[in-house]
């Protein structure tokens, strides 16, 4: 089974078990719980787990499919929890209506609190063989999905009122990347440590390129509402450097990651796919933006 057909086996065998046995579990918060990472966005960070574990030996794949699915279960509760009306207020994920929409507020608030919980007993009920991978890999995921370095102390700098856009974007949207990389090394036996930067550097690269597909897409294109940095008066890349400059960092950015990779056995593999993924993320741009391109 190639990487893709394992990451959405470990997400599907997860969710099935938090859905319980009809009629005994509450049948709407068990269907918004599928309808929360089904079908999924692009994966990228269980991917990237699951790419750096294969370059680090993958000795151990039930342990590599647990951190991967646990990864994108924090990572599909962060959405959910993030287009509540109390957050962005946002109407589609994924090119259907939000879990709010779809289901309820109390819904959704329940789904997101259900996928945070299954990720981290995915990890326990999956790693018993390895305890102190298991030890390891649930503290990472901990310590980048709260506070003070997570998605939550992220979520948590836009009700200040000086944001420091490095501090906001590295645990908004970083921390989850930093997790992927390290996350990934532990299920393979490697030390967490070496794995920091480059989970860093292609976080970062991520976020200036999200930046640059709300300012440069349509919702139809994106799937989700565009325009939302601006809207809610955020701090972003295009509004600090402008489309140029943002783009001439996340190039920047990219070359950067692919020299941080760790030695391991599979380095030429994972340079391989950081270059790919810096196509993939690299937005192409817009007529409107043309000008600004111009030497
Ligand atoms: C969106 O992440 C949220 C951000 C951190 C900017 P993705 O673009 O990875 O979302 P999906 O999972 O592919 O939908
Ligand atoms: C979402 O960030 C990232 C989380 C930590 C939940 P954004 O609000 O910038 O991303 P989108 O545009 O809704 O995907
Ligand atoms: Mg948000
Ligand atoms: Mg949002």
């Amino acid at each position: 089974m190639g990487l893709q057909g394992r990451i959405d086996t470990a997400i599907s065998t997860a969710i099935q078990g938090a859905q319980g046995i009809a009629p005994t579990t509450p049948s709407k918060l068990a269907r918004a719980l599928d309808y929360a990472v089904t079908p999924g966005g692009a994966r990228i960070r269980p991917t990237i787990l699951m790419s750096v574990a294969s370059a680090c030996g993958d000795d151990r794949p039930q342990i590599s499919n647990a951190a991967a699915s646990a990864l994108e279960l924090i990572h599909c509760a962060s959405l959910v929890h993030d287009d509540l009306p109390c957050f962005d207020d946002a109407e589609m994920r994924r090119g259907k209506p939000s879990v709010h929409r779809a289901f309820s507020q109390p819904l959704a608030v329940l789904t997101g609190d259900s996928l945070i919980i299954l990720a981290f007993e995915t990890l326990a009920r999956n790693c018993i063989a390895e305890p102190t991978r298991m030890a390891e890999l649930i503290s990472i995921l901990a310590r980048r999905s709260g506070m003070p370095d997570g998605i939550c102390a992220g979520q948590g700098w836009e009700s200040e009122t000086d944001v420091d856009l490095a501090s906001y974007h590295r645990s908004k949207t970083g921390a989850l990347f930093i997790a992927a990389t390290q996350m990934g090394a532990v299920a393979a036996g490697q030390d967490a440590e070496p794995w920091e930067e480059l989970g860093a550097r292609i976080g970062e690269a991520f976020q200036v390129a999200d930046d640059l597909r709300d300012a440069f897409y349509s919702e139809e294109q994106l799937g989700k509402p565009v325009g939302q940095d601006d809207l809610h008066g955020r701090p972003n890349a295009v509004s600090q450097l402008g489309a140029r400059g943002a783009m001439a960092r996340l190039k920047d950015i990219l070359a950067g990651a692919i020299s941080s990779i760790p030695s391991c056995p599979g380095e030429a593999q994972l340079a391989e796919m950081v270059r790919m993924y810096a196509e993939k993320v690299t937005p192409s741009v817009p007529a409107k933006y043309a000008a600004d391109f111009q030497a």
